[in-house]
């Protein structure tokens, strides 16, 4: 078997970080996804695209703001009120200023330059915060892909170019600095649909722009333009918003590789494209999170797109479907922001957004987005780890039959033999099991509790306890693939026409929680674990430290990799030098235990090198990777 050995000039070079610009396994000591703006916990607010599309005006936001005040919402933490696309008239010209739609927003008729100070002036003193919305291109998605949208921007090719391409530092002062706006949601159709034989460019409605997005092709999406295009909304907003704070909204769906970067620049980041108030669509935008906990920390949340809690198969008369949905977003992390026009609301639907267990879970300090301890196409079974050291659990029955399920104290990772104690955060009773318990869920219901029991690791926590303080920062997949096994719905905008719609990129080979990549079970020479990272070799995981004085892992080749590839090498960092490392390991190999002491250490950072290089990584275990004290 083939082994890495390493000359004692390369040790040397080990011990040292190298500059990441040569090699992007060199640890620096730091943490790398974005920690700007403000997201310490998943933003919650209402939006006003699921409740009226583009159809929205002063009348309606204000009356979800005072509905958030008056009945408790904003108490509870749901504050950003966020208008949607559907607010601007045009980009005045020549000085290029964005005129608000005054007809539908009268407050911000303030003269020669209309402006929307009135309406954020009025949001916060309510205690609320404001939020707008705009493009990385020239042009927004209603003007690119709807043909009857209301409130289309008015005049000129030039006076339609609405987006930020061109204007980002202009327009950024005046949603931040002038208009006081806290949150910003940047779309990216102006980057997708407008190449030079788009009909609307044709017909000389829009100047063309290079599609830096091609939602079906990687090859064809320009990663990096793209990337540098909301970078640079970034920098603006570090700016123009300094001393303020913000919230920075990707809303990429998933294409130009934001899978990988996405958490690295804003705080919250679309991983697929639209929900629509069906039930099968859920599904779809769920599963491009699920397998994804380790890409979300405080700061730089997973963002399966608004609630539509309230409507169509998650209304009135749907709700345990609507319960489902809003326990699925809490658990996972996902923002709170409520697409609903709140003038309706009814105690049912109150109860539901109101269940501050359940929002209790979303905002919990640490961070940690559920990870899945059961998985198939019918059941999945979701464990959170709260700063408490309690656990949150659901069981939700993906299927349209009542399913008979069963909850183990090792999903919990608590100990069989002692009495777990179980709240259930809907009908508030609590019981209590041993070892496990047989439950069963109504078509489409989760049950969701909050669980407190003897921990399997009283003095600390598995990394996969705690993936808000897990970063992959490099993941070591060569080339990626969009999620087969993301849900295929059948999506309003297409119905049955063509082929089918294929969802972008989820978590596809990603690292992963107490899995292996590619959603696979953690197994090294044949021995199981159900504790523990798997990534991806050629990967470099940024972890956070926040008092443990232990590290422990076993080490090894995930039995779900190849005989003739290469040998892995497993390096613990602490800020930036080498802790210890394994010797290679081939597969088949059995796991090596590692141990570091990491006293006093803020980042210690784990990182994988397979000897055969780039193109088809061993898929690498830390497996019961844990912090102790
Ligand atoms: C895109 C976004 C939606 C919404 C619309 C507005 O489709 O994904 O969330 O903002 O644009 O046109």
């Amino acid at each position: 078997m083939k082994r890495l050995f390493l000359s004692a000039c390369a040790l040397l070079a080990l011990a040292s970080p190298a500059s990441a610009s040569d090699d992007p396994l060199a640890p620096t000591g730091r943490w790398s996804a974005n920690t700007d703006g403000n997201a310490p916990t998943p933003p919650m607010g209402w939006n006003s695209w699921n409740a009226f599309n583009s159809d929205v005006d002063e009348v309606k936001v204000l009356a979800s703001a005072e509905a958030l005040v008056d009945k408790g919402l904003a108490r509870l933490g749901y504050r950003y009120v966020n208008i949607d696309d559907g607010w601007w008239l045009k980009r005045r010209q020549p000085d290029g200023r964005m005129l608000i739609r005054t007809s539908h927003f009268p407050s911000a008729k303030t003269g020669r330059n209309p402006s929307f100070r009135p309406l954020t002036d009025r949001l916060h003193a309510m205690g609320l915060k404001a939020g707008i919305y705009s493009d990385i291109g020239r042009n927004s998605c209603g003007q690119i892909y709807t043909p009857d949208f209301k409130n289309q921007p008015e005049g000129s090719v030039a006076e339609r170019e609405v987006g930020l391409y061109g204007h980002v530092d202009k327009d950024i002062r005046l949603y931040f600095a002038e208009w006081n706006f806290d949150y910003i949601k940047v779309d990216a159709c102006g980057i997708r649909g407008l190449p030079e034989d788009a009909p609307r460019v044709r017909s000389g409605l829009y100047r063309t722009l290079n599609p830096l997005v091609d939602m079906a092709s990687l090859g064809g999406s320009d990663v990096a333009g793209v990337r540098k295009l909301y970078e640079e909304v970034g920098a603006a907003l570090k700016t123009r918003a300094a001393g303020r704070d913000y919230v920075f909204s990707l809303c990429l769906w998933g294409a130009g590789d934001v899978r990988t970067w996405g958490k690295d620049v804003g705080n919250l980041s679309r991983t697929s494209d639209d929900i629509q108030p069906v039930w099968a669509r859920m599904l779809t935008n769920l599963d491009t999170v699920t397998h994804r906990a380790l890409y979300a920390h405080p700061g730089s949340w997973n963002d399966p797109d608004m609630l539509f809690v309230g409507t169509g198969d998650f209304d009135q008369a749907h709700l345990v479907e609507a319960r489902s949905h809003f326990t699925l977003w809490a658990m996972l992390n996902a923002p709170l922001i409520i697409g609903y026009d709140l003038r309706k609301l009814t105690p049912e639907l109150l109860a539901i957004f109101g269940n501050a267990d359940l929002v209790a879970l979303n905002q919990d300090p640490a961070g940690n987005q559920a990870v899945l301890a059961y998985d198939s196409d019918d059941v999945q079974t979701f464990v959170k780890t709260l700063a408490s050291g309690d656990k949150a659990v659901a069981l939700f029955n993906r299927s349209a039959v009542p399913m008979k399920v069963v909850l183990t104290a090792e999903q919990l990772k608590m100990l069989a033999d002692a009495d777990i104690r179980l709240r259930d955060l809907w009908s508030k009773q609590e019981r209590s099991f041993r070892k496990e318990l047989p439950l069963e869920l109504a078509p489409h219901e989760t049950l969701v509790f909050r669980a407190s029991g003897t921990r399997r690791l009283p003095n600390g926590l598995y990394l996969s306890e705690q993936p808000g303080a897990v970063n992959p920062a490099e993941d070591g997949i060569p080339m990626p693939q969009a999620d087969p096994t993301i849900h295929h719905s059948v999506t309003p905008w297409t119905s049955t026409r063509g082929p089918g719609d294929h969802p972008q990129y989820g978590g596809w080979g990603g690292a992963e929680p107490d899995r292996a990549p590619y959603g696979l079970p953690l197994r090294i020479a044949g021995t199981a674990f159900d504790t523990g990272i798997g990534v991806l070799a050629n990967s470099r995981l940024e972890v956070r430290n926040t008092g443990f004085s232990t590290f422990t892992a076993m080490v090894g080749v995930n039995d779900t990799g190849r005989r003739q590839q290469g040998a892995v090498t497993f390096e613990v960092w602490g800020d930036g030098k080498l802790l210890t490392r394994s010797p290679a390991k081939a597969f088949g190999d059995p796991a090596e235990p590692l141990r570091a002491n990491i006293v006093g250490i803020r980042i210690v950072e784990l990182v994988t090198r397979d000897s055969t290089g780039k193109t088809a990584p061993q898929p690498a275990s830390w497996a019961d990777a844990a912090f102790t004290r």
